[in-house]
């Protein structure tokens, strides 16, 4: 049979065309962020080493601002460039900003039904709206302002009997306390030396939640529970839940007012009230007592730790640079003088410890890795696709230290290149973004600098702090601890002299 010249022809442009179109679909075919091939079942899991950010930054060094990893079978995305972070906290926001359920984590907040870990919809709208204005609004942080001159003042009193004694003191220990004793009274209307001793079960809590669950990243594992955690997360939510229906019920039934305005009482005014507005995907749900045990728990789990980790880092850092700790303590003198402690009032005139904070949040972010963000549809991202359910990891620390944004010195611990700059830890300098950035970013912080500015001031006027013999300040163990907040590994011992004329 002859074949036409015509059915040639049409057959030859046919394939032309075929392989036309497929290149072009293959161009514009989305192609994943680089990153390390993975493994069968476990992914890139064997690459991930403690400390997670500095893992990661590493790896990053290889693969690129926006990399792309396997942790089991979940898809994760690590951002460490102030560039890349701009694109997914502030311009693609709003697909990147649910949260990822996690097994033993969700068992422990009530079915994720707080705000921290809610996934980005009409409940944790309106649980973040409840949050912002009922319990961390400027007026809120301020009506706390009298609580914590008082259990400031009992620090300050312990420090004051070592310096007399010259005895050494674990400021990491104090610190913690302090700061945990704030959080059970902002939250709950108690202090963790009271009855309703919530402190040693919610640092369990916050540990098991921090750990890493198999379970997570290949979930045919997850009904076996290999490693307990789903059992103990169970386990330590009914211990959780007896200790706050005992403290709801007692402020249920207090006739005194002595828990007015904490955050049980003024959640509890508000139990029976709508969360949200009704839309079209999400029913109207209501604010129950699950609900506002499940807010609890966000708060402690907020703010137990970080502006703790944020002043002993500081302080670390002002013992290793003596001539900082000297500049700070003429600012102090200046503004304050030495025959008074220092005022919340006072803060806003502090310059120099307001450049303090945030070098040392710069170089220490709490929360190095923020909290793990989601995205709910597919997206491209600088000039790469993210799938629907990608994991996205900004790591806060890397851009604390990217030396482009930085310069060279980027590693140095140097207050002063805050003087004459703009730059701040609120969210829009995505180089410095401690509190992470967007609709995600911290309802807490507002509370967390005060915390961190009025701890820091007041350790610095009140004492000169000095390495227990024979360290110098250059020797001072600096290494971080494992885990995801940026604890240190080592307390942080000092020897404090009294230095106030009162
Ligand atoms: C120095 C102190 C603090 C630091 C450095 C800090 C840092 C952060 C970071 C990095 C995030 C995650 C942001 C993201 O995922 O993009 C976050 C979220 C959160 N923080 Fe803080 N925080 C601090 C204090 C507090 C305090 C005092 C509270 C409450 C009393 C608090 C409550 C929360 C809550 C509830 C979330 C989850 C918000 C959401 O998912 O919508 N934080 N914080």
């Amino acid at each position: 049979m002859e074949t036409s010249p015509l059915a040639i022809l049409s057959t030859a442009l046919l394939v032309t065309l075929y392989f036309f179109f497929h290149h072009l679909r293959r161009r514009k075919a989305p192609k994943l962020p680089p990153g390390p091939p993975p493994l069968p079942i476990i992914g890139n899991l064997h690459q991930l080493a403690n400390p997670p950010h500095r893992c990661l930054h590493s790896l990053a060094k290889s693969y690129g601002p926006i990399m792309f990893l396997r942790f089991g079978n979940k898809p994760t995305v690590v951002v460490s460039s102030p560039e890349v972070a701009e694109l997914v906290l502030r311009t693609h926001d709003s697909i990147l900003s649910s949260r990822p359920s996690l097994d033993a984590v969700r068992h422990l907040s009530y079915g994720n039904k707080g705000m921290a870990l809610a996934d980005n919809g009409a409940y944790w709208r309106g649980m973040r709206r409840i949050c912002m204005l009922q319990l961390l609004s400027p007026a809120k942080v301020e009506s706390f302002a009298p609580m914590r001159r008082e259990e400031l003042g009992r620090v300050f009193g312990r420090v004051r009997a070592a310096a007399a004694a010259r005895e050494a003191v674990d400021v990491s220990a104090e610190v913690a306390q302090l700061i945990g004793d704030l959080a059970c009274r902002m939250i709950l209307g108690y202090s963790t030396r009271d009855k309703f001793n919530l402190k040693p079960v919610m640092l369990q809590a916050l540990r098991l939640a921090q750990a890493f669950n198999l379970a997570d990243y290949v979930p045919l594992l997850g009904a076996l529970d290999l490693q307990g955690m789903t059992r103990r997360a169970k386990a330590l939510n009914r211990a959780l839940d007896k200790v706050l229906e005992d403290i709801m019920r007692e402020h249920e039934e207090d006739t005194t007012g002595k828990y007015k305005g904490d955050f049980i009482d003024t959640l509890l005014a508000d139990m029976g009230h709508p969360i949200n507005s009704s839309s079209q995907d999400e029913p109207v749900h209501i604010l129950g007592r699950t609900n506002i045990k499940a807010i609890a728990l966000d708060m402690f789990a907020g703010s137990y730790e970080s502006s703790a980790v944020a002043i002993e880092w500081a302080m670390s850092e002002l013992i290793r640079h003596p001539h900082t700790m000297k500049r700070l303590q003429q600012e102090l003198e200046a503004v304050i003088g030495l025959g008074r402690t220092v005022e919340e009032s006072d803060l806003p005139k502090l310059e120099y410890l307001e450049m303090v904070v945030k070098e040392s949040l710069r170089l220490y972010p709490p929360g190095p890795l923020l909290l793990p963000h989601e995205s709910t549809e597919g997206v491209e991202i600088g000039g790469y696709y993210i799938p629907k359910g990608t994991r996205v990891l900004v790591n806060a620390w890397a851009l604390g230290r990217d030396a482009n944004a930085w310069t060279e010195n980027a590693e140095e611990f140097l207050p002063e290149r805050f003087e004459n700059s703009s730059v701040d830890v609120k969210g829009r300098d995505f180089h410095l973004i401690p509190f992470g950035s967007g609709r995600r970013g911290c309802p807490g912080m507002n509370m967390g600098l005060v915390n961190v500015r009025l701890v820091l001031a007041q350790l610095v006027h009140c004492f000169d702090w000095e390495l227990p013999e024979g360290t110098s300040p250059s020797e001072l163990d600096m290494s971080e601890g494992i885990g995801l907040s940026m604890l240190r590994e080592k307390h942080l011992i000092l020897r404090p002299s009294y230095r106030l004329l009162v």
